[in-house]
């Protein structure tokens, strides 16, 4: 005897399936990113380093560079969010930290406010960028740079495992303020890569 044909049920994504996904930028994605980019600075202006009115003036031969190197470079590279519609909800990104050698760092790392919180993307981007670094930039050290006054990103980076290395710089666009320099201890926790 046959079991019975269950009644069908309509299709349901899982309850645990998230409503974005983390990709590499792709190099024609420039637009993309420089309405991210302009966002992000007016919406945490402390965040980054650089100020609207800067980002604003460059040309789009700027920006096409950024998001070429973003999406093929060999030690550096930019993850963002996207979400089911297309919309992109977030980024952060992983490269050589300039003039300090054996160091890499995570950058540009914002995801639009409607999505912050548990069940966001924010430390899937982050993860993304880990594990770029570590399987591509050959150094020991992985750090970033967050603003004194930015708490919420110091919690969300202390919980990711990122620590204080006790070190601050001045922060670039004000230097009565400053930048917390915070180490990710677990970055070469297994050895280099030979990747
Ligand atoms: C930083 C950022 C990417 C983190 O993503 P997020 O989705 O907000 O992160 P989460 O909500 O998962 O984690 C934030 C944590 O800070 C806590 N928090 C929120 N507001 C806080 C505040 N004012 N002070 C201290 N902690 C705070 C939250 O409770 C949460 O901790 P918990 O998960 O242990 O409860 C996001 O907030 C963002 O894009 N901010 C603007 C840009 C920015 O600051 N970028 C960082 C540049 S270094």
């Amino acid at each position: 005897m046959t079991e019975p044909t269950p009644a069908r049920r309509p299709a349901e994504p899982p309850a645990d399936r998230p409503d974005y996904r983390v990709r590499r930028i792709e190099a024609g994605e420039w637009r993309e990113l420089r309405a991210l980019r302009l966002e992000a600075l007016t919406d945490t202006p402390t965040a980054f380093s650089t100020s609207r009115a800067a980002d604003e003036a460059l040309p789009d031969g700027a920006w096409q560079a950024q998001a070429a190197a973003a999406a093929t470079g060999a030690s550096t590279a930019l993850f963002v969010a996207v979400g089911r519609d297309g919309s992109w909800l977030g980024m952060a990104g992983a490269a050589p930290v300039p003039d300090v050698p054996d160091h890499a760092h995570v950058y540009s790392v914002y995801v639009t406010p409607a999505h912050r919180g548990r069940s966001g993307p924010a430390a899937d981007l982050v993860t993304a960028a880990v594990g770029f670094a570590r399987a591509r930039i050959d150094v020991g050290h992985l750090t970033l740079g967050v603003h004194e006054a930015n708490a919420r990103a110091q919690s969300f980076y202390h919980r990711l495992g990122f620590v204080p290395t006790g070190l601050e710089v001045p922060y670039p666009l004000d230097p009565a303020e400053r930048l917390r320099i915070l180490g990710y201890p677990g970055f070469r926790a297994q050895g280099r890569s030979t990747e």
